[in-house]
């Protein structure tokens, strides 16, 4: 059965997507079956994963307003390895949508019910929001891995946001946690970076992911050509760093279960 984990995160720009992608693509070369759901309207995983957002026949929005079964929207993504369920902006009308239909936090959660025994891992990429988007995330996953920045204002950021999915967990997943929160564009040479990551180790000793993600250009060049680092330039640092975090996180589910955040 599927272990399910939103990558969210409200903040813009914190590296959600590149941890889903590159994370998706680890997962895969570890021989883990992966599922990546692109919940954004950006379309920035569907892209980045070699698949083009302008030429969807049928996206995750779809699936949500009931208008296609999972399977008929699903693609794989050739350098990956990986499926997916792509989207574009037509998922920005999904929040209006979604308001006239009944058990609208749990659209998501209802169609991956089937599928779930076919993948080992099922990845969803979240909008930067608190939208009905990201909640459909946090209602149909088993835990939320936070990628964050080490900047003056993460923590702050983080609190409101672990605040909101303890918030969302106890209404409508009771079995919801903290998965794991992951420092990205982490830079050492910053002596910021340094005291935050030093906070979280103190505030998140369980939690906080061993694995940090180096900045690396070719986490942010791989993108654009539809790639995983891992395909695009398998020495990388970025590759390699997202290569232990899946170890990582195949580790601790290996672990003893961890309590609910609810
Ligand atoms: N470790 C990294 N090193 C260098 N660049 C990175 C790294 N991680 C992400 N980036 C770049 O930073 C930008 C933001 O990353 P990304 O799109 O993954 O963030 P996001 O949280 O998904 O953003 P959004 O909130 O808009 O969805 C992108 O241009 C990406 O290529
Ligand atoms: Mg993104």
């Amino acid at each position: 059965m599927a272990k399910v984990f939103a990558i969210a995160n409200q903040k813009g720009g914190v590296g959600k997507t590149t941890t889903c992608i590159n994370l998706a693509a680890s997962l895969v070369a570890t021989k883990r079956r992966v599922l990546l759901i692109d919940l954004d309207p950006q379309g920035n995983a569907t892209m980045g994963s070699g698949v083009d957002k302008h030429a969807l026949e049928h996206s995750i929005y779809d699936v949500l307003v009931g208008d296609c079964n999972l399977l008929e929207a699903m693609q794989f993504s050739e350098h990956g390895g990986y499926q997916l369920l792509p989207a574009n902006r037509d998922l920005t009308a999904a929040e209006v949508s979604l308001l006239n239909v009944q058990m609208k936090e749990s659209r998501l959660r209802d169609a991956l019910a089937p599928i779930r025994e076919n993948y080992d891992f099922i990845l969803i990429d979240c909008p930067p929001a608190l939208s009905m988007l990201t909640i459909n995330a946090l209602v149909a996953a088993d835990g939320v891995i936070i990628p964050m920045q080490c900047e003056y204002y993460a923590l702050e950021g983080l609190s409101d946001l672990v605040n909101s999915i303890q918030r969302i967990g106890k209404l409508l997943n009771p079995s919801l946690k903290i998965e794991g929160l992951l420092r990205t564009m982490y830079d050492p040479r910053i002596s910021l970076t340094n005291d935050v990551s030093a906070q979280l180790k103190q505030h998140f000793p369980d939690t906080l992911y061993q694995t940090v993600i180096p900045r690396n250009v070719r986490l942010a060049e791989a993108p654009s050509f539809g790639m995983p680092a891992l395909v695009y330039d398998k020495q990388s640092r970025g590759a390699i760093a997202y290569l232990a975090l899946a170890g990582e996180l195949v580790r601790r589910q290996r672990a003893a279960p961890r309590p609910a955040t609810a």
